[in-house]
């Protein structure tokens, strides 16, 4: 049987990023008391904090369709004006990486935005004449990795912008138990917080390890699964103690054996272990600043004290 989706439909369902549902709730409640579609909506962080999910029940919530895309699917204006013309008024259009949009395609999407139409030119030459597309209102969701590489009139025309958290450890262990539950599956408290501990506050991560865990459990036919399952099961599946995995491991310790500790630029850090400069930014360098375990300096990314104490290496403070 296939299992039912992991992913909420509703803001009550929706566990964690308190303050920014709080504000989706008023902005969602007072659009429809106008009648009117919700302003857009960018939002950015890390991957895999629910973006996606958060666009879905926005238009679950406001009662409306959505079509989704990507960035880097809508290659030619044509496609983007193929999505546009299929929206019913008040509609959600969700383009995910929103920041891989080809230049052509952004354009286009600023006055569709701003005025619900688009100029498009056919033919070329003497008999190119331009032709004008009203369209319905919408509500465009874009998500990014990336908010830095938004050009800023794209930025500008999104009325609604939210940054997206990583989650808390308590919050993280809710997901868990809710997902156990739609998997049929029990996890006791002890091990739905040690889960939570290593999915560096993603639930995305989380998920993805609980399956793992339920699979160790299963296989050890254990039906309860607690601290011990998921310590064995993680510890097989080279999660450590603070949710960093091989990568992070490559990229602390390449730091640290080749540069010192650093100041060493992403670029250099990307060669070294032979990943892609995007995929170390916006996956595995966010959660090391966020725990602390990489500072951002002008010069480039420094491993801190506590990297060294969690790798249980010699930290030497360096002079000047
Ligand atoms: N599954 C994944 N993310 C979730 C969230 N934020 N709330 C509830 N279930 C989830």
């Amino acid at each position: 049987m296939i299992e039912k989706s992991l992913r909420p439909s509703t803001l009550s369902e929706y566990i964690g990023q308190e303050p920014l549902k709080a504000r989706l709730q008023v902005y969602i409640q007072a659009a429809r008391q106008r009648e009117e579609p919700l302003d857009h909506v960018l939002l950015y962080g890390p991957p895999g904090l629910g973006k996606t999910t958060l666009a879905m029940v926005i238009a679950n919530e406001m009662g409306v369709g959505l079509r989704t895309t990507s960035g880097p699917a809508i290659e030619k204006s044509g496609d983007l004006l193929a999505l546009l013309n299929e929206l019913q008024p008040g509609d959600v259009l969700f383009i995910d990486e929103i920041h891989r949009m080809p230049k052509t395609v952004e354009e286009m999407l600023y006055s569709a935005m701003e005025d619900f139409y688009v100029d498009i030119i056919a033919g070329e030459g003497p008999t190119a004449r331009p032709i004008h597309f009203p369209l319905p209102p919408f509500t465009l969701i874009g998500a990014t990795t990336r908010a830095g590489m938004l050009s800023q009139p794209l930025r500008d025309r999104f009325g609604i912008v939210e940054h997206m958290a990583y989650y808390t450890t308590s919050e993280l262990a809710e997901i868990i138990q809710r997902s156990a539950d739609i998997f049929n599956t029990t996890i006791k408290e002890s091990g739905a917080i040690e889960l939570a501990r290593r999915s560096r506050g993603t639930p995305r991560v989380a998920n993805r390890l609980l399956r793992r865990v339920r699979d160790f459990a299963m296989v050890k036919q254990r039906d309860d699964i607690d601290d011990a399952m998921v310590n064995f099961s993680l510890d097989l599946l080279k999660v450590d103690s603070a949710g960093l995995d091989e990568v992070d491991h490559k990229i602390l310790r390449t730091m640290i054996e080749y540069y010192q500790g650093g100041p060493v630029g992403v670029n250099t850090i990307a060669a070294n272990i032979g990943e892609e400069v995007d995929t170390i930014e916006s996956m595995y360098e966010p959660y090391l600043l966020q725990i602390g375990f990489l500072q951002r300096t002008p010069r480039g990314r420094v491993v801190t004290q506590v990297a060294y104490e969690h790798l249980g290496l010699p930290f030497v403070e360096k002079k000047g």
